[in-house]
């Protein structure tokens, strides 16, 4: 069957802060892990392409690829969740400033909106035209964030969407899913940094 490698972006500054959304740089441990996707893609894995989201966290997790200048497409359809007004804060300031909105995503994480923002659904949707251009035959690595991942992991293997917003995705991992006839696999490769 055909493949296709996807990875978070490796930890940000925002993942240690425990903040929603943003721009971040990556950490320093998110760092050493764009260095160990970067040996581990140079030495067993061939990419024509690499697509990331126009966010600095993908961009410098992708750095050390070779001939990443060549092979990168930024994709604004795998830009992060919109948070909207809550951009920015930590979970917890989101919690003290807006209780009740808070627990509105709490309840209804699927379908819950940021004000000016998306919701996973909407995030579902925006990544439909990127899903058919993936399934071109090229070999190609996605370098995303969790939520789009999510839903990106959720179409390949029809899961059901009440579940989505709960899609575990590792940090440090390399995602490795093989098309066959319908019945996507998701194989997991640690990095571990
Ligand atoms: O920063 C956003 C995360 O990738 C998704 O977080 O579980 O709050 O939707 P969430």
């Amino acid at each position: 069957g055909r493949v296709l490698y996807i990875t978070r972006h490796g930890e940000s500054m925002y993942n240690l802060e425990n903040r929603i959304g943003g721009n971040p740089s990556l950490s320093n441990r998110g760092q050493q892990y764009a260095q160990k996707l970067g040996q581990y893609v140079n030495k067993n894995l061939k990419f024509d392409k690499v697509w990331t989201s126009e966010l600095s966290r993908t961009l410098e997790t992708s750095a050390h690829i070779k001939d990443i200048e060549k092979k990168r497409i930024m994709k604004p359809e795998l830009n992060e969740i919109m948070s909207g007004i809550f951009d920015d804060l930590s979970y917890e300031e989101f919690k003290d400033q807006s209780p009740i909105e808070y627990k509105e995503r709490e309840l209804n994480k699927l379908t819950y909106r940021y004000p000016e923002g998306e919701s996973y659904l909407d995030v579902c949707s925006r990544i439909e035209p990127v899903m058919s251009e993936m399934d071109t035959g090229e070999n190609l690595l996605v370098i995303c964030h969790q939520a789009v991942i999510r839903c990106i992991l959720a179409r390949l293997q029809r899961t059901p969407a009440i579940e989505i917003p709960y899609i575990k995705v590792p940090l440090h991992s390399l995602l490795k899913i093989t098309y066959l006839n319908g019945q996507n696999t998701v194989e997991v490769i640690p990095l571990n940094v």
